[in-house]
């Protein structure tokens, strides 16, 4: 007679996509008017240009000089509310309180080839994620890494459908949106093709 035994998941780390717009001609419209008030952010942002020129190699970002695009004009207004609809349903996901969550900051990110961000997180701050503007060819993943990672002292390596090890890549979508929780540790890949990726970060709190 077989011994009785199981095997349950505890601790697990959601991370959620979701697009922003269901049919394809209307998403279509709503990038293409969120590109165009992007570029005139970029366009105005002397102060951002020469932040990142430092702090942001090959890149462009405006978290430190334009963090508020959620209130600037009428299209970053409407994708906070879009958002808003899917940080709801993940902060549901992972099992918080029905508190209400409030989008704190959102700025622009315009990583042209050869720009990468190396392995973060997202201080004070609960829900992070990215939208995505647009991605062309070759513009890198979004890479997660595993947060047990500090504590395997003597994990062996792992097979098959674990043998990507410790990282987990999301290849982003336009018109789409990723969401992670804040401690969660992560950095974009290097951007290998030749045309820029626009993506619009924001942390929840
Ligand atoms: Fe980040």
């Amino acid at each position: 007679m077989a011994i009785k035994s199981s095997i349950k998941a505890y601790f697990p780390t959601l991370i959620y996509e979701g697009a922003l717009v269901a049919e394809a001609q209307k998403q279509r419209k709503f990038l293409k008017d969120l590109e165009n008030s992007s570029q005139k952010v970029f366009q105005s942002d002397t102060q951002g240009k020469k932040w990142s020129a430092t702090h942001y190699p090959n890149g462009y970002t405006s978290y430190s000089s334009i963090s508020n695009l959620h209130e600037l004009n009428s299209s970053f207004i409407n994708l906070k509310k879009k958002i808003d609809t899917h940080v709801a349903k993940y902060a549901q996901a992972l099992g918080f309180a029905p508190r209400k969550l409030q989008m704190q900051s959102c700025w622009l990110n315009i990583m042209p080839p050869k720009a990468t961000h190396s392995l973060h997180l997202h201080p004070l701050s609960v829900i992070s994620g990215t939208f995505y503007v647009s991605v062309p060819k070759g513009s890198g993943a979004l890479k997660f890494e595993d947060p047990r990672l500090s504590k395997m002292m003597a994990a062996p390596e792992r097979r098959d459908k674990f043998a990507s090890g410790s990282f987990a890549r999301f290849a982003p979508r336009a018109g789409n949106v990723i969401l992670f929780e804040s401690w969660l540790r992560h950095e974009v890949e290097n951007n290998t093709g030749v045309d820029e990726r626009m993506s619009i970060s924001f942390n929840y709190s």
